[in-house]
Protein backbone atom coordinates (compact mmCIF):
# COMPACT_ATOMS: atom_id res chain seq x y z
CA UNK A 1 0.00 0.00 0.00
CA UNK A 2 1.25 3.24 -0.23
CA UNK A 3 2.93 5.30 2.03
CA UNK A 4 -0.33 8.24 2.35
CA UNK A 5 -3.25 5.09 1.43
CA UNK A 6 -5.57 4.47 3.94
CA UNK A 7 -7.12 0.99 5.01
CA UNK A 8 -11.22 1.35 4.68
CA UNK A 9 -11.13 0.53 9.00
CA UNK A 10 -8.29 3.48 9.30
CA UNK A 11 -10.74 5.83 7.61
CA UNK A 12 -13.71 4.41 9.57
CA UNK A 13 -12.18 4.67 12.67
CA UNK A 14 -10.61 8.66 11.79
CA UNK A 15 -13.91 9.04 10.62
CA UNK A 16 -15.90 8.00 13.61
CA UNK A 17 -13.55 10.18 15.74
CA UNK A 18 -14.50 13.10 13.40
CA UNK A 19 -17.88 12.40 13.06
CA UNK A 20 -17.89 12.39 17.42
CA UNK A 21 -16.28 15.74 17.86
CA UNK A 22 -18.57 17.30 15.09
CA UNK A 23 -21.76 15.85 17.14
CA UNK A 24 -19.63 17.28 20.92
CA UNK A 25 -19.52 20.75 18.65
CA UNK A 26 -23.09 20.86 17.65
CA UNK A 27 -24.16 19.60 21.15
CA UNK A 28 -22.77 22.27 23.03
CA UNK A 29 -23.59 25.17 20.83
CA UNK A 30 -26.21 26.41 23.13
CA UNK A 31 -23.68 26.71 26.31
CA UNK A 32 -20.64 27.94 24.03
CA UNK A 33 -19.43 31.37 23.91
CA UNK A 34 -19.77 33.76 20.80
CA UNK A 35 -16.43 34.11 20.55
CA UNK A 36 -13.40 31.88 22.42
CA UNK A 37 -11.31 33.17 25.19
CA UNK A 38 -7.92 33.19 22.71
CA UNK A 39 -5.31 35.31 21.80
CA UNK A 40 -2.96 35.21 18.92
CA UNK A 41 -0.40 34.22 20.59
CA UNK A 42 -2.12 31.35 22.31
CA UNK A 43 -2.77 30.42 18.60
CA UNK A 44 0.58 30.95 17.16
CA UNK A 45 1.88 28.87 20.01
CA UNK A 46 -0.52 26.02 19.80
CA UNK A 47 0.81 25.08 16.03
CA UNK A 48 4.00 26.24 16.19
CA UNK A 49 5.95 23.20 15.23
CA UNK A 50 7.91 21.93 12.53
CA UNK A 51 5.96 19.24 9.72
CA UNK A 52 6.46 15.92 11.58
CA UNK A 53 8.40 13.68 9.01
CA UNK A 54 7.18 10.65 10.67
CA UNK A 55 3.32 10.21 10.44
CA UNK A 56 1.75 10.58 14.03
CA UNK A 57 -0.90 8.20 13.10
CA UNK A 58 -4.20 8.16 14.68
CA UNK A 59 -2.91 10.96 17.52
CA UNK A 60 -2.62 13.54 14.82
CA UNK A 61 -6.05 13.78 15.67
CA UNK A 62 -5.77 14.80 19.71
CA UNK A 63 -5.08 18.49 18.02
CA UNK A 64 -8.09 18.78 17.02
CA UNK A 65 -9.51 19.42 20.67
CA UNK A 66 -7.72 22.42 20.79
CA UNK A 67 -8.40 24.05 17.30
CA UNK A 68 -11.96 23.18 18.25
CA UNK A 69 -11.17 25.06 20.97
CA UNK A 70 -9.75 27.91 19.69
CA UNK A 71 -12.45 28.25 16.79
CA UNK A 72 -15.24 30.85 16.54
CA UNK A 73 -18.24 28.11 16.93
CA UNK A 74 -20.99 28.59 15.01
CA UNK A 75 -23.16 29.43 17.72
CA UNK A 76 -27.27 30.95 18.20
CA UNK A 77 -25.20 34.07 19.18
CA UNK A 78 -23.05 34.80 16.78
CA UNK A 79 -24.41 38.06 15.06
CA UNK A 80 -21.18 39.69 12.84
CA UNK A 81 -20.75 40.34 9.92
CA UNK A 82 -23.18 38.85 7.28
CA UNK A 83 -21.61 34.85 7.73
CA UNK A 84 -24.44 32.07 7.74
CA UNK A 85 -24.45 29.26 10.66
CA UNK A 86 -22.99 26.28 8.70
CA UNK A 87 -25.99 24.17 8.01
CA UNK A 88 -25.22 19.79 9.23
CA UNK A 89 -26.62 18.54 6.10
CA UNK A 90 -24.53 20.65 4.01
CA UNK A 91 -21.45 19.56 6.35
CA UNK A 92 -21.98 15.79 6.52
CA UNK A 93 -21.98 16.41 2.28
CA UNK A 94 -18.67 18.22 2.02
CA UNK A 95 -17.09 15.04 3.63
CA UNK A 96 -18.56 13.43 0.85
CA UNK A 97 -17.46 16.03 -1.73
CA UNK A 98 -14.07 15.58 -0.93
CA UNK A 99 -14.02 11.81 -0.51
CA UNK A 100 -15.78 12.06 -3.91
CA UNK A 101 -13.10 14.55 -5.03
CA UNK A 102 -14.91 15.34 -8.49
CA UNK A 103 -13.11 18.57 -10.18
CA UNK A 104 -15.91 20.30 -11.10
CA UNK A 105 -14.90 21.43 -14.58
CA UNK A 106 -16.92 20.11 -17.37
CA UNK A 107 -19.51 17.36 -17.45
CA UNK A 108 -16.67 14.79 -18.78
CA UNK A 109 -15.05 15.58 -15.68
CA UNK A 110 -17.75 15.23 -13.17
CA UNK A 111 -20.94 13.95 -15.09
CA UNK A 112 -23.31 14.47 -11.72
CA UNK A 113 -21.78 17.35 -10.40
CA UNK A 114 -22.20 19.44 -13.15
CA UNK A 115 -25.69 18.28 -13.50
CA UNK A 116 -26.19 18.73 -9.80
CA UNK A 117 -24.55 22.10 -10.50
CA UNK A 118 -26.71 23.15 -12.35
CA UNK A 119 -30.02 22.08 -11.56
CA UNK A 120 -29.40 23.96 -7.82
CA UNK A 121 -28.74 27.30 -10.29
CA UNK A 122 -31.73 26.49 -11.91
CA UNK A 123 -33.71 26.18 -8.00
CA UNK A 124 -31.70 29.21 -6.59
CA UNK A 125 -32.91 31.13 -9.51
CA UNK A 126 -36.32 30.58 -9.59
CA UNK A 127 -36.99 30.67 -5.45
CA UNK A 128 -35.39 34.37 -6.16
CA UNK A 129 -37.87 35.31 -8.50
CA UNK A 130 -35.31 35.06 -11.52
CA UNK A 131 -36.32 31.89 -13.46
CA UNK A 132 -34.07 31.54 -16.58
CA UNK A 133 -30.98 32.80 -15.15
CA UNK A 134 -27.98 30.29 -15.54
CA UNK A 135 -24.55 30.70 -13.53
CA UNK A 136 -22.14 28.99 -11.49
CA UNK A 137 -20.92 28.37 -7.87
CA UNK A 138 -18.01 29.89 -7.09
CA UNK A 139 -15.87 31.18 -3.42
CA UNK A 140 -17.73 33.99 -2.53
CA UNK A 141 -19.47 37.37 -3.49
CA UNK A 142 -16.28 38.80 -4.07
CA UNK A 143 -15.38 36.23 -6.60
CA UNK A 144 -18.99 36.73 -8.00
CA UNK A 145 -18.74 40.56 -7.95
CA UNK A 146 -15.08 40.40 -9.83
CA UNK A 147 -16.64 37.79 -12.71
CA UNK A 148 -20.18 39.91 -13.17
CA UNK A 149 -18.05 43.08 -13.52
CA UNK A 150 -15.49 41.06 -16.13
CA UNK A 151 -18.51 39.81 -18.25
CA UNK A 152 -19.98 43.73 -18.58
CA UNK A 153 -16.97 44.97 -19.33
CA UNK A 154 -16.58 42.66 -22.08
CA UNK A 155 -20.13 43.46 -23.25
CA UNK A 156 -19.93 46.70 -23.25
CA UNK A 157 -15.94 47.72 -23.68
CA UNK A 158 -14.18 44.60 -24.82
CA UNK A 159 -11.00 44.36 -23.24
CA UNK A 160 -9.77 40.69 -23.64
CA UNK A 161 -7.68 41.26 -26.67
CA UNK A 162 -6.72 44.83 -26.51
CA UNK A 163 -6.65 45.93 -22.50
CA UNK A 164 -8.74 47.71 -20.66
CA UNK A 165 -10.07 51.02 -22.13
CA UNK A 166 -11.26 53.61 -19.32
CA UNK A 167 -15.08 53.15 -18.55
CA UNK A 168 -17.49 54.21 -15.82
CA UNK A 169 -18.91 51.89 -13.04
CA UNK A 170 -21.96 53.09 -10.92
CA UNK A 171 -22.85 51.93 -7.69
CA UNK A 172 -24.33 53.73 -4.54
CA UNK A 173 -21.71 54.45 -1.66
CA UNK A 174 -22.95 52.20 0.03
CA UNK A 175 -21.67 48.86 -1.88
CA UNK A 176 -19.70 46.20 -0.73
CA UNK A 177 -15.76 46.89 -0.66
CA UNK A 178 -15.66 43.90 -3.34
CA UNK A 179 -17.07 46.65 -6.30
CA UNK A 180 -14.12 48.73 -5.52
CA UNK A 181 -11.77 45.82 -5.68
CA UNK A 182 -12.73 44.80 -8.68
CA UNK A 183 -12.97 47.59 -10.45
CA UNK A 184 -9.09 47.54 -9.42
CA UNK A 185 -8.39 44.27 -10.15
CA UNK A 186 -10.12 44.86 -14.02
CA UNK A 187 -7.69 47.38 -14.61
CA UNK A 188 -10.73 50.21 -14.44
CA UNK A 189 -9.10 52.17 -11.98
CA UNK A 190 -11.04 53.28 -8.60
CA UNK A 191 -11.39 56.47 -10.01
CA UNK A 192 -14.07 55.12 -12.69
CA UNK A 193 -16.09 54.43 -9.09
CA UNK A 194 -18.99 56.88 -9.77
CA UNK A 195 -20.36 56.80 -6.44
CA UNK A 196 -23.93 57.75 -6.79
CA UNK A 197 -26.01 59.20 -3.62
CA UNK A 198 -28.58 57.42 -1.33
CA UNK A 199 -31.92 58.70 0.29
CA UNK A 200 -32.48 58.71 3.92
CA UNK A 201 -33.00 54.85 3.66
CA UNK A 202 -29.35 54.37 2.21
CA UNK A 203 -31.04 53.61 -0.96
CA UNK A 204 -29.05 54.63 -4.72
CA UNK A 205 -31.01 58.35 -6.13
CA UNK A 206 -32.04 57.33 -9.23
CA UNK A 207 -32.33 60.67 -10.29
CA UNK A 208 -28.64 61.19 -8.77
CA UNK A 209 -27.60 57.68 -10.98
CA UNK A 210 -29.45 59.88 -14.17
CA UNK A 211 -27.62 62.91 -13.47
CA UNK A 212 -24.00 61.04 -13.48
CA UNK A 213 -24.67 58.91 -15.89
CA UNK A 214 -25.68 62.15 -18.09
CA UNK A 215 -22.53 63.78 -17.21
CA UNK A 216 -20.31 61.51 -18.20
CA UNK A 217 -22.28 61.01 -21.53
CA UNK A 218 -21.77 64.75 -21.70
CA UNK A 219 -18.13 64.54 -21.42
CA UNK A 220 -17.36 61.82 -23.82
CA UNK A 221 -16.99 58.89 -21.34
CA UNK A 222 -18.19 54.88 -21.50
CA UNK A 223 -20.31 53.69 -19.26
CA UNK A 224 -20.04 50.17 -18.63
CA UNK A 225 -22.19 48.83 -15.65
CA UNK A 226 -24.81 49.87 -12.85
CA UNK A 227 -24.20 47.78 -9.33
CA UNK A 228 -27.58 47.77 -7.61
CA UNK A 229 -27.49 46.75 -3.86
CA UNK A 230 -30.00 44.23 -3.18
CA UNK A 231 -29.09 44.20 0.77
CA UNK A 232 -26.42 46.50 1.24
CA UNK A 233 -23.81 44.89 3.53
CA UNK A 234 -23.91 47.82 6.33
CA UNK A 235 -28.14 47.78 6.72
CA UNK A 236 -30.01 45.26 4.25
CA UNK A 237 -30.46 48.36 2.23
CA UNK A 238 -32.49 47.10 -1.07
CA UNK A 239 -31.75 49.98 -4.29
CA UNK A 240 -34.47 50.81 -5.83
CA UNK A 241 -34.08 47.44 -8.90
CA UNK A 242 -37.00 48.29 -11.13
CA UNK A 243 -36.17 51.91 -12.11
CA UNK A 244 -32.70 51.74 -11.81
CA UNK A 245 -33.21 48.82 -14.55
CA UNK A 246 -34.53 51.13 -16.71
CA UNK A 247 -32.32 53.52 -16.55
CA UNK A 248 -29.46 50.97 -17.92
CA UNK A 249 -31.75 49.78 -20.31
CA UNK A 250 -32.19 53.41 -22.03
CA UNK A 251 -28.54 53.67 -21.40
CA UNK A 252 -27.59 50.52 -22.66
CA UNK A 253 -25.44 49.89 -19.48
CA UNK A 254 -24.95 46.10 -17.94
CA UNK A 255 -27.06 45.81 -14.80
CA UNK A 256 -25.34 44.00 -12.13
CA UNK A 257 -27.34 43.27 -8.45
CA UNK A 258 -24.79 42.54 -5.53
CA UNK A 259 -27.50 40.26 -3.71
CA UNK A 260 -24.67 38.58 -1.46
CA UNK A 261 -26.14 39.12 1.28
CA UNK A 262 -30.13 40.10 0.62
CA UNK A 263 -31.38 38.10 -3.05
CA UNK A 264 -32.25 35.25 -0.69
CA UNK A 265 -34.69 37.41 1.58
CA UNK A 266 -36.64 37.27 -2.18
CA UNK A 267 -37.97 33.92 -0.91
CA UNK A 268 -40.25 35.86 1.95
CA UNK A 269 -40.18 39.30 1.00
CA UNK A 270 -39.99 39.62 -2.83
CA UNK A 271 -42.47 42.33 -2.91
CA UNK A 272 -39.08 43.95 -1.69
CA UNK A 273 -37.00 43.03 -4.96
CA UNK A 274 -39.20 43.97 -7.75
CA UNK A 275 -36.94 44.40 -11.01
CA UNK A 276 -34.29 41.64 -9.67
CA UNK A 277 -35.38 39.73 -12.82
CA UNK A 278 -33.91 42.52 -14.89
CA UNK A 279 -30.25 42.35 -13.75
CA UNK A 280 -28.20 41.01 -16.21
CA UNK A 281 -26.13 39.49 -13.65
CA UNK A 282 -27.07 38.55 -9.68
CA UNK A 283 -24.43 37.75 -6.88
CA UNK A 284 -26.36 35.38 -4.07
CA UNK A 285 -23.93 33.93 -1.55
CA UNK A 286 -25.37 30.90 -0.70
CA UNK A 287 -23.00 30.98 2.71
CA UNK A 288 -24.59 33.91 4.20
CA UNK A 289 -28.29 33.73 3.96
CA UNK A 290 -28.51 29.73 2.88
CA UNK A 291 -27.01 28.73 5.95
CA UNK A 292 -24.40 26.69 3.90
CA UNK A 293 -20.96 26.36 5.22
CA UNK A 294 -18.49 28.62 3.65
CA UNK A 295 -17.49 28.63 1.02
CA UNK A 296 -20.52 28.82 -1.76
CA UNK A 297 -21.21 32.00 -3.71
CA UNK A 298 -23.13 31.84 -6.97
CA UNK A 299 -23.29 34.20 -9.78
CA UNK A 300 -26.67 34.46 -12.36
CA UNK A 301 -26.37 35.65 -15.08
CA UNK A 302 -28.82 35.97 -18.21
CA UNK A 303 -26.73 35.22 -21.28
CA UNK A 304 -24.34 32.45 -21.56
CA UNK A 305 -22.55 33.76 -24.37
CA UNK A 306 -21.94 36.73 -22.75
CA UNK A 307 -20.18 34.59 -19.75
CA UNK A 308 -18.22 33.02 -22.81
CA UNK A 309 -17.27 35.97 -24.38
CA UNK A 310 -15.32 36.88 -21.17
CA UNK A 311 -14.12 33.84 -19.74
CA UNK A 312 -13.53 31.39 -22.32
CA UNK A 313 -10.42 31.19 -23.29
CA UNK A 314 -9.57 26.82 -24.17
CA UNK A 315 -6.00 25.62 -25.02
CA UNK A 316 -6.12 22.32 -27.23
CA UNK A 317 -5.64 20.09 -24.11
CA UNK A 318 -8.58 21.48 -22.54
CA UNK A 319 -10.91 21.64 -25.47
CA UNK A 320 -14.55 19.58 -25.29
CA UNK A 321 -14.98 16.60 -27.63
CA UNK A 322 -18.28 15.45 -26.41
CA UNK A 323 -21.39 14.00 -27.93
CA UNK A 324 -24.15 16.57 -27.45
CA UNK A 325 -24.73 20.12 -25.67
CA UNK A 326 -24.88 18.83 -22.17
CA UNK A 327 -21.62 16.28 -22.81
CA UNK A 328 -19.99 19.48 -23.72
CA UNK A 329 -21.03 21.95 -21.13
CA UNK A 330 -17.84 23.09 -19.29
CA UNK A 331 -18.21 25.10 -16.51
CA UNK A 332 -14.46 26.86 -16.90
CA UNK A 333 -15.83 28.58 -20.14
CA UNK A 334 -18.45 30.26 -17.86
CA UNK A 335 -16.27 31.34 -15.52
CA UNK A 336 -12.68 32.24 -13.98
CA UNK A 337 -12.20 29.16 -12.50
CA UNK A 338 -10.89 25.90 -13.89
CA UNK A 339 -10.48 23.68 -10.97
CA UNK A 340 -13.57 23.45 -8.55
CA UNK A 341 -14.96 21.66 -6.15
CA UNK A 342 -18.02 20.06 -5.86
CA UNK A 343 -19.93 23.38 -3.48
CA UNK A 344 -23.19 21.69 -5.25
CA UNK A 345 -23.44 18.73 -3.65
CA UNK A 346 -24.05 20.37 -0.05
CA UNK A 347 -26.67 22.80 -1.56
CA UNK A 348 -28.49 20.19 -3.16
CA UNK A 349 -28.52 17.91 -0.56
CA UNK A 350 -29.44 20.14 2.25
CA UNK A 351 -32.70 21.54 0.24
CA UNK A 352 -33.33 17.93 -0.28
CA UNK A 353 -33.38 17.17 3.21
CA UNK A 354 -34.89 19.89 4.58
CA UNK A 355 -37.30 21.38 1.52
CA UNK A 356 -37.25 25.34 0.60
CA UNK A 357 -40.32 25.67 2.79
CA UNK A 358 -37.83 24.79 6.01
CA UNK A 359 -35.29 27.46 4.50
CA UNK A 360 -38.31 29.95 3.87
CA UNK A 361 -39.58 28.96 7.71
CA UNK A 362 -35.99 30.40 8.95
CA UNK A 363 -35.19 33.34 6.92
CA UNK A 364 -38.53 34.54 7.99
CA UNK A 365 -37.34 34.15 11.39
CA UNK A 366 -34.46 36.25 10.29
CA UNK A 367 -36.14 39.11 9.87
CA UNK A 368 -38.50 38.45 12.60
CA UNK A 369 -35.24 39.01 14.66
CA UNK A 370 -34.29 41.79 13.11
CA UNK A 371 -37.40 43.56 14.12
CA UNK A 372 -37.75 42.20 17.57
CA UNK A 373 -34.10 43.74 18.53
CA UNK A 374 -35.33 46.71 16.47
CA UNK A 375 -38.10 46.81 18.45
CA UNK A 376 -35.91 46.71 21.64
CA UNK A 377 -33.56 49.33 20.82
CA UNK A 378 -36.26 51.66 20.61
CA UNK A 379 -37.64 50.84 23.64
CA UNK A 380 -34.57 51.33 25.39
CA UNK A 381 -33.55 55.11 26.72
CA UNK A 382 -29.66 54.57 26.55
CA UNK A 383 -30.06 53.47 22.91
CA UNK A 384 -30.66 55.02 19.52
CA UNK A 385 -31.40 52.87 15.93
CA UNK A 386 -29.07 54.48 13.03
CA UNK A 387 -30.74 52.70 10.78
CA UNK A 388 -33.97 51.22 9.08
CA UNK A 389 -33.92 47.35 9.81
CA UNK A 390 -34.38 46.50 6.00
CA UNK A 391 -33.86 43.06 6.15
CA UNK A 392 -32.35 41.20 8.96
CA UNK A 393 -29.28 43.82 9.81
CA UNK A 394 -30.32 46.00 12.80
CA UNK A 395 -27.41 49.00 13.67
CA UNK A 396 -27.35 51.06 16.47
CA UNK A 397 -25.57 52.67 19.33
CA UNK A 398 -25.48 53.20 22.93
CA UNK A 399 -26.21 57.24 23.42
CA UNK A 400 -24.64 59.51 25.87
CA UNK A 401 -23.40 63.04 25.52
CA UNK A 402 -20.21 62.15 24.47
CA UNK A 403 -19.62 64.38 21.46
CA UNK A 404 -19.81 62.63 18.19
CA UNK A 405 -16.19 61.79 18.93
CA UNK A 406 -16.53 60.74 22.12
CA UNK A 407 -20.10 58.38 21.25
CA UNK A 408 -18.17 57.01 18.19
CA UNK A 409 -15.12 55.59 21.01
CA UNK A 410 -17.26 54.82 23.71
CA UNK A 411 -19.27 52.50 21.38
CA UNK A 412 -15.93 50.78 19.81
CA UNK A 413 -15.05 50.48 23.38
CA UNK A 414 -18.38 48.73 24.08
CA UNK A 415 -18.21 46.77 21.13
CA UNK A 416 -14.81 45.50 22.58
CA UNK A 417 -16.28 44.64 25.81
CA UNK A 418 -19.15 42.71 24.43
CA UNK A 419 -16.80 40.47 22.72
CA UNK A 420 -14.76 39.99 25.12
CA UNK A 421 -18.32 38.62 27.70
CA UNK A 422 -18.69 36.06 25.16
CA UNK A 423 -22.20 35.87 25.51
CA UNK A 424 -23.76 37.87 21.99
CA UNK A 425 -21.06 38.55 19.03
CA UNK A 426 -21.98 41.97 17.24
CA UNK A 427 -19.86 43.92 14.33
CA UNK A 428 -19.94 47.22 13.39
CA UNK A 429 -21.17 49.19 10.85
CA UNK A 430 -20.40 52.90 10.16
CA UNK A 431 -23.78 55.11 9.65
CA UNK A 432 -23.45 58.41 8.00
CA UNK A 433 -19.86 58.31 9.75
CA UNK A 434 -21.04 57.24 12.99
CA UNK A 435 -19.99 54.31 14.74
CA UNK A 436 -22.41 51.48 15.33
CA UNK A 437 -22.96 48.37 16.72
CA UNK A 438 -24.55 46.11 13.99
CA UNK A 439 -26.03 42.37 14.40
CA UNK A 440 -27.31 40.63 11.65
CA UNK A 441 -29.16 37.43 11.64
CA UNK A 442 -28.53 35.14 8.92
CA UNK A 443 -27.88 32.16 11.72
CA UNK A 444 -30.73 29.29 11.94
CA UNK A 445 -30.07 28.73 15.36
CA UNK A 446 -30.84 31.63 16.90
CA UNK A 447 -33.90 31.54 18.85
CA UNK A 448 -36.11 34.99 20.36
CA UNK A 449 -34.56 34.03 23.36
CA UNK A 450 -30.78 34.47 21.86
CA UNK A 451 -31.97 38.03 20.06
CA UNK A 452 -33.37 39.32 23.51
CA UNK A 453 -30.00 38.42 25.16
CA UNK A 454 -28.45 41.32 23.29
CA UNK A 455 -29.76 44.67 24.79
CA UNK A 456 -29.24 43.62 28.38
CA UNK A 457 -25.70 42.60 26.89
CA UNK A 458 -25.10 45.98 25.80
CA UNK A 459 -25.92 47.51 28.82
CA UNK A 460 -24.13 45.51 31.32
CA UNK A 461 -21.28 46.13 29.24
CA UNK A 462 -21.78 49.79 29.10
CA UNK A 463 -22.43 50.37 32.66
CA UNK A 464 -18.91 48.03 33.77
CA UNK A 465 -16.95 50.85 30.99
CA UNK A 466 -19.22 53.67 32.99
CA UNK A 467 -18.11 52.37 36.25
CA UNK A 468 -14.67 52.18 35.26
CA UNK A 469 -14.34 55.96 34.22
CA UNK A 470 -15.67 56.65 37.08
CA UNK A 471 -13.78 55.17 39.90
C1 LIG B 1 -23.38 42.86 -0.12
C2 LIG B 1 -22.15 42.01 -0.11
N1 LIG B 1 -21.48 41.81 -1.26
C3 LIG B 1 -20.36 41.06 -1.32
C4 LIG B 1 -19.85 40.48 -0.19
C5 LIG B 1 -18.59 39.66 -0.28
O1 LIG B 1 -18.89 38.32 -0.09
P1 LIG B 1 -17.74 37.25 0.23
O2 LIG B 1 -17.30 37.55 1.62
O3 LIG B 1 -18.46 35.94 0.11
O4 LIG B 1 -16.66 37.42 -0.75
C6 LIG B 1 -20.50 40.67 1.04
C7 LIG B 1 -19.97 40.09 2.29
O5 LIG B 1 -20.44 40.34 3.36
C8 LIG B 1 -21.69 41.44 1.07
O6 LIG B 1 -22.38 41.63 2.21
Amino acid sequence: MNAVQLSAEEFRALADRVVQLATDVYSGLDGARAYPQVSAGQTRRAFDEPAPEEGLKGTSLDALADVIEMSRLPTPRFFGYVLGSGEAVAAVADLLASVLNQNVTAWRSAPAAVAIERQVVRWIAEAVGCPGLVGSLCGGGSSANLMALAMAREAKLPANEVGAQPGIIYCSGEVHMSIAKAVALLGLGRNSLRRVPVDERARMSVSGLERAIAEDRAAGRSCIAVVASAGTVSTGAIDPLEPIAEVCRVNDIWLHVDGAYGALGALVVPEKYRGLNRADSLSVDLHKWLYQPVDCGLLLFKDPLAARKAFSYTEDYARVIGAGPDEDFAFFEESMELSRRFRALKVWLSLRYHGLGAFRESIRRDLEHAQHLAEAVRECPELELLAPAELSAVCFRYRGDHGPEGLDRFNAALLQRIIENGVVYLSNASIAGAFALRACFVNHRTSRADVAKIVPEVLSAARTILAGARQ
